[in-house]
């Protein structure tokens, strides 16, 4: 107990940094701020970008499902959202968006109207089913106004649950560690030409970095002693590209979600160099954050919140990771930071339960799933 305290207090003074001030500087094109992952990063971007919609104008999803598809339950997160898509409710989800919108804990859904979403399910993933993939694009269709130019969709790559690449990683094929796969497809470049809204320069896979990699205090904006708890490494990283260095040209942000079991050890450096983002960021002067997660007692695997182990507010704009990885964002486009002091606010998580709970199809969607599989909320 007392050694576990004097760790904790040498971890505290080491964070003594004020949250940012280690961030490079970078002059962000507000109007150009995407994000993206894979699994449980694609859950993550999927919430970052219905609860921020007003900043993040894209969301890149591969292998991953519809915002709340876990409803804060983890049972839920190994059927409905991996392998029986056929439990997702997309009316009950779409009310959930809405009725968290209107509640305040993300922003107006008429956000999202402009939006663009990239969408992708490889042909040999057996953890996480393309009907969970496709469930996703559906929900988003509830608030685009042209769908199907808004959305791009692949479902035509082969692949296993990972990260695809043109030549980095394992076998295409091949399930396992680090989850990046050469398959002969770029999916980071994909996922980047269909969310930013120009051009872009076609970029060499594999080229070697030309900017600059920072890791940078991610415990400075949440506090050395809530890292733990918040599921979140002590540090992130950032990828500034020359022409976006020393506020030289107006950049694009985007932020790139690893998944599960991609920041033990030094698997996080692998998805940081070898997803795939970066060669596209040297070619157009793309900023790219990589925030990092990492494990605790209820998260072994070092995945990103998308069925409650930091609380009930996981997806929303108060969420633990949400709102630390938004503040991360404010600070690198030089916005004020969003407060983060209401996170531990008991009556903030009743408020957002009584939203979820008044959600359109809320009844209608228990008693669905209730009847498709009687004991699913019992094994939680
Ligand atoms: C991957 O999926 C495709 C399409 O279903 C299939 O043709 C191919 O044989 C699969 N590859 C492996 C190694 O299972
Ligand atoms: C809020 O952020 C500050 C740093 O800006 C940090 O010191 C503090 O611990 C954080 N509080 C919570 C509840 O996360
Ligand atoms: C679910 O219920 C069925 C029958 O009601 C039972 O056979 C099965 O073992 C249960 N599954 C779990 C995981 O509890």
């Amino acid at each position: 107990m007392i050694r576990g305290l004097l760790a904790l207090a040498a971890a505290a003074s080491v964070v003594a940094v004020k949250p940012g001030a280690d961030l490079p500087k970078v002059d962000v094109d507000m109007a150009e701020i995407s994000v993206s992952g894979i699994s449980s990063g694609a859950f993550m971007a999927v919430q970052m970008h219905i609860s921020y919609s007003q900043m993040i104008n894209g969301a890149g999803i591969l292998a991953g499902g519809p915002y709340w598809c876990a409803q804060d339950n983890v049972a839920l997160a190994l059927t409905a959202c991996m392998t029986d898509p056929e439990l997702i409710s997309p009316f009950y989800l779409e009310g959930i968006v809405r009725a968290t919108a209107l509640s305040g804990f993300a922003d107006d859904t008429r956000h999202l109207a402009n939006s663009r979403v990239w969408v992708m399910s490889a042909r040999n993933d057996t953890v996480v089913d393309t009907g969970v993939v496709k469930a996703a694009a559906d929900l988003y269709s509830a608030f685009l106004t042209d769908p199907s130019s808004q959305i791009e969709a692949d479902y035509t790559h082969d692949g296993e649950h990972s990260q695809i690449t043109v030549g980095y990683g394992n076998p295409c094929t091949t399930l396992g560690l680090p989850y990046i796969n050469a398959c002969g497809f770029d999916a980071a470049g994909a996922a980047l030409k269909h969310l930013i809204r120009r051009e872009l320069v076609p970029a060499v896979p594999g080229a070697a970095p030309q900017g600059t990699m920072t890791k940078f205090s991610q415990a400075a904006f949440v506090g050395a002693l809530f890292t733990d708890a918040f599921g979140l490494q002590d540090s992130g990283y950032v990828y500034v590209p020359p022409q976006c260095e020393g506020q030289k040209n107006i950049c694009a942000l985007h932020v790139a979600f690893h998944g599960c079991e991609m920041t033990l050890d030094d698997i996080g450096q692998q998805f940081v160099y070898h997803s795939g983002h970066i060669p596209w960021a040297d070619a157009n002067g793309i900023i790219i954050l990589f925030p990092q997660a990492k494990s605790n007692l209820l998260n072994p695997k070092g995945c990103w919140d998308w069925w409650a182990y930091t609380g009930t507010a996981y997806a929303s704009n108060v969420g633990a990771q949400t709102l630390t990885v938004k503040r991360i964002m404010d600070s690198l486009s030089g916005q004020p930071l969003t407060p983060n002091t209401t996170l531990s606010d008991e009556d903030l998580s009743a408020r957002l339960e009584a939203a979820y709970r008044r959600a359109p199809g809320a009844a209608e969607a228990a008693a669905a799933l209730l009847s498709k599989r009687p004991n699913v909320t019992a094994q939680a």
